[in-house]
């Protein structure tokens, strides 16, 4: 069924209000045949939790939001298996899932908000582990031909925060189901530094999948703002990836700017540092600000429009560049 002139304030973890002209729920290939042909809006939106969309007016178009359940196991062998899961399922709670069953690969992945279908869409990532890492395939509905079409690894074009989806098939595609390959005997990576620390607090010396799922659900609980409290959409804008001779001019006057490795001739600078030192960390701008324990992520304390969120986020790329020289690129989707 589809609703006319809905609010989509609930429909979006920044908490934003703008009205759709058109608005409707699918959980199958079928039905996203039938509100193609029912549908009166030319502009289509796909949403899943609306956890990295900021919308900064009103969408003249309809919005399907997809519902597409179900987990199956496609195939076994004796140390792997690959397990489908429909695009409309909670990327947590399908994470808990897998930890029961002891099939590793995404527990690094814990508790990011959103849906399975929209975890390719910008190759997910947290701590040491990106989605690439375990992706088998995707199923994508072609909406210009009706098409079910399936995409491998190499197919999507997979970078960091990046895929094919955000670049030359942008808005051609509804992902319908993911399919990843997941260890039943797996390492547990424990690379990036926080894990570590963590472990060590938990006092947990040799862990389990569970453990590094309890560790991240930890550290990111303890600085990442949940959106059911307060309006977010997790990190704005990207780490910049910048040359290394740039990054030699800040380690110059700040020794201790965190940056990790991203290839021969570039380095990854963290954009929250970046943040943080051009001063903006826990200011605000009217009902919008930047958060005081993470400043990559900026907040809706309540009732800011995303053009005010979208103002803040140009005036910390205007001072970034103006203070280090780095161009700050937005992550969340602008809508
Ligand atoms: P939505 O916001 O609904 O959609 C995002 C984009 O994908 C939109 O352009 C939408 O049109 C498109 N899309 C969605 N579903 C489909 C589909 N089925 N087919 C085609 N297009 C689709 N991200 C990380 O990578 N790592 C993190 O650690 C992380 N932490 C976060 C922490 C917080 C507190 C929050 C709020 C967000 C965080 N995010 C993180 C961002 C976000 O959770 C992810 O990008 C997530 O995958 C978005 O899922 P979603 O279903 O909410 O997507
Ligand atoms: N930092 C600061 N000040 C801040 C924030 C961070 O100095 O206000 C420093 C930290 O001290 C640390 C470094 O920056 O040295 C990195 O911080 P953190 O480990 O918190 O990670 P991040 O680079 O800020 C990225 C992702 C997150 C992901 C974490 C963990 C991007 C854009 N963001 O954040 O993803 O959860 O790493 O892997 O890559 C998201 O995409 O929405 C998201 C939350």
């Amino acid at each position: 069924m589809i609703e006319k002139s809905v609010d989509l304030k609930s429909y979006n973890t920044f908490g934003i209000s703008a009205l759709c002209n058109e608005f409707a729920t699918f959980s199958s290939h079928d039905e996203i045949s039938e509100l193609l042909v029912q549908k009166e809006s030319k502009e289509l939106l796909v949403l899943g939790g609306g956890s990295n969309v900021l919308f900064t007016k009103n969408f003249q178009g309809i919005v399907l939001k997809n519902e597409i359940k179900g987990v199956s196991l496609i195939s076994e062998t004796e140390n792997e298996v690959i397990v489908q899961c429909g695009a409309g399922e909670q990327w947590h709670s399908f994470v808990l899932r897998m930890i029961e069953k002891n099939y590793a690969g995404i527990e690094n992945l814990s508790l990011i908000p959103g849906s399975v279908g929209a975890s390719p869409m910008q190759n997910i990532g947290a701590y040491g582990v990106e989605i690439k890492d375990v992706f088998h395939s995707l199923e994508a509905f072609h909406i210009p031909t009706g098409e079910i079409h399936t995409f491998d690894a190499k197919d999507c074009a997979f970078g960091y925060r990046e895929s094919i989806f955000k670049r030359a098939l942008k808005n051609q595609y509804i992902i319908t189901s993911v399919s990843l390959q997941l260890a039943k005997n797996g390492k547990v990576n424990t690379s990036y530094g926080a894990i570590e620390s963590e472990l060590a607090k938990m006092n947990v010396s040799n862990p389990t999948i569970r453990d590094i799922s309890n560790a991240v659900i930890a550290i990111r609980s303890s600085k990442l703002p949940d959106p059911k409290k307060l309006g977010n959409a997790g990190s704005f804008f990207k780490n910049p990836v910048i040359q290394k001779t740039q990054l030699e001019k800040v380690l110059s006057i700040y020794p201790d700017a965190p940056n990790y490795p991203a290839g021969n001739e570039h380095v990854k600078i963290a954009a929250g540092w970046l943040i943080e030192k051009s001063g903006w960390k826990g200011k605000n701008i009217g009902t919008c600000g930047v958060h005081s324990l993470q400043a990559l992520v900026l907040v809706n304390y309540g009732g800011s429009t995303g053009q005010e969120v979208l103002h803040l986020s140009t005036q910390i790329i205007q001072d970034v560049k103006n203070i280090f020289g780095i161009e700050l690129e937005r992550e969340v989707n602008i809508i």
